[in-house]
């Protein structure tokens, strides 16, 4: 089969955001758009010629199209095999996992996470390095700086390829393996949890909840919570993957996740109830009565880990975003472990992970993981939980309300406001910095600032320096207000006010998160000029 090479113009828009490039359907069915972004990662990553390269997606519209494209490409470009997911699905832990283990010089990760799918919705393209990481900020600005002069692409016609098929076919001399999606995540998850005490729990009569949303998870939690670990089918909700995700927005949150929260609060909620998003790379945690906030399930999870078969040599370190509730901190610090701060965005901890110096990282947008990956793990999260909830044999309540106890809590929630016109974002952020200079030593509300700043974050390991990642005032351990501008949205801009407060008294440990954040919602409104700069009321999303 002759290699073409078909003469393109650079799309100047490539430019990837927190966790790949993502557009509108729309944007990527445009000629010769996918290819340009494609060749320009082949022409950045010369490691891919001879090597192994994993390809997989969340399943949403466009996933089959773009793997073809694709995979075509990769015979044109001299990829020596392909592994791709049978049906074109792997979720991004599972992806992330695969590259690991196959020593595969990188992926193709096809997803908009957790962005409505269909032909009206999102697309979109991650590309992960050897290691299973996500390619580093440096990697990412070449392959951009690429697709701007990009004039030439590589590619084959008409490639005979069914993707559905397990087993190896062969593309112009290039293998391509269509591999069962589940397998080697399922054995992965078996290796670091306690599979018998999770199936006894289970068959003791603890119900669980898994909504898969109709995205990626399905066939995993089929596979691992029914059929491995005996739940009954009705434990896993919307199962099947569909390519528009049944019309639903797959981000587990509590908006989003409404369904859950009122599941959890009902008469005779199950014990555990959970979710993941499109790719399944998120989870949300709740159990009968409660919402586990995602910096509390990482607090919560780092302390247990080492009671989990696959930590029980003990954590190098604990990792979280900025943004993120500092209730790890506290924890780290009572197990005697480093604490790394990081920006916003999974491919910051991945340096840490590979350097061992972080066990688990988690952030605000209900992302948790560990080294086993390098990416964030929604299952790996639900999976965690269970084996907690077995082997404590305690309710998640219970194991919330002991923790605050021990360690104090961290009220936290996120305002989101989204949509807005560039400039209107741009001016609050503006508004919010100036209001920075003066402000250490002051009072805000019953706390003094300690700190007014930008946050910038110095990896040691390999010496960058990302500047620019959120605005932040703090007050002491008590309250700190982070204002950012989202890198994930397609549509507009988007404002994200995150508010923490501490409190250890045990008077203090139950308010309402919305009720103990209120002084800090004002203050950050004041500062920021939000409801006169954006004309909006209120947040439009509060998690
Ligand atoms: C994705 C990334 C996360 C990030 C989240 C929010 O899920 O993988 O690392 O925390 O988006 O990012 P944003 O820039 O929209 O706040
Ligand atoms: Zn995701």
């Amino acid at each position: 089969m002759p290699i073409r090479e078909i003469t393109t113009k650079p799309y100047l828009d490539q430019k990837p955001g927190t966790a790949g490039l993502r557009k509108k359907v729309a944007v990527f069915q445009q000629p010769h758009y996918l290819e340009n972004f494609l060749q320009s990662i082949f022409d950045c990553v010369p490691a891919l010629k001879g090597a192994t390269l994993v390809i997989g997606g969340d399943g949403r519209y466009h996933n089959r199209d773009a793997i073809r494209t694709a995979i075509a490409m990769a015979a044109a470009n001299g990829v020596a095999r392909v592994v791709v997911g049978q049906g074109g699905l792997l979720s991004t832990p599972a992806a992330s996992h695969l590259i690991r283990k196959l020593g595969a010089a990188g992926g193709f990760l096809f997803t908009a996470s957790h962005n409505p799918a269909g032909p009206d919705g999102d697309f979109g393209v991650k590309f992960n390095i050897a290691g299973g990481g996500q390619a580093g900020e440096g990697l990412t600005e070449r392959i951009y700086a690429q697709s701007k002069t990009i004039s030439r692409y590589r590619t084959l016609d008409d490639i005979e390829l069914d993707l559905d098929r397990r087993g190896t076919q062969t593309i112009a001399g290039m293998s391509v393996a269509v591999v069962d999606c589940v397998d080697d995540y399922a054995q992965l998850m078996q290796s670091l949890f306690d599979f018998d005490r999770i199936r006894d729990w289970i068959r003791r009569g603890n119900a669980l909840r898994f909504d898969a949303m109709h995205a990626v998870t399905g066939p995993y939690a089929q596979r691992i919570l029914v059929e491995q670990l005996g739940a009954p089918a009705a434990a896993v909700l919307n199962a099947i993957p569909l390519e528009d995700f049944g019309g639903g927005h797959p981000d587990p949150n509590l908006v989003y996740g409404k369904h859950l929260v009122e599941l959890a609060f009902s008469d005779g909620a199950p014990e555990l109830i959970a979710a993941s998003d499109g790719d399944g790379d998120r989870n949300m945690i709740l159990g009968r009565g409660i919402f586990v906030s995602p910096g509390d399930s990482l607090a919560v999870l780092a302390a247990h880990l080492p009671q989990l078969p696959g930590y029980r040599d003990g954590l190098c370190g604990i990792a979280r975003s900025m943004p993120t509730s500092r209730a790890a901190d506290r924890v780290a610090h009572a197990m005697h472990l480093p604490l790394h701060e990081t920006p916003t965005g999974w491919k910051f901890f991945c340096n840490l992970l590979d350097a061992g110096q972080a066990t688990i990282c988690g952030e605000e947008s209900f992302g948790t993981s560990s080294a086993h990956t390098r990416e964030k793990d929604g299952l790996w999260a639900v999976l965690a939980w269970l084996n907690v909830l077995a082997i404590t044999g305690k309710p998640v309540q219970a194991i919330m309300r002991e923790h605050w106890l021990r360690y104090g809590r961290h009220y936290f929630q996120r305002h989101d406001y989204e949509n807005l016109p560039g400039p209107a974002a741009e001016a609050v952020m503006q508004a919010f910095a100036g209001s920075l200079a003066n402000l250490r030593g002051q009072k805000l509300g019953d706390w003094e600032v300690t700190l007014a700043d930008e946050f910038s974050y110095h990896d040691r390991i390999d010496g960058s320096i990302a500047t620019g990642q959120g605005l932040r005032v703090v007050c002491g351990e008590h309250a700190r207000i982070v204002m950012r501008l989202s890198g994930t949205g397609t549509q507009g801009a988007t404002l994200r006010v995150y508010l923490e407060r501490y409190e250890h008294d045990a008077s203090a440990l139950h308010w309402k998160p919305a009720d103990a954040l209120a002084p800090l919602s004002a203050a950050a409104d004041r500062l920021g000029r939000i409801g006169e700069l954006t004309g909006r009321r209120a947040a439009s999303l509060v998690t």
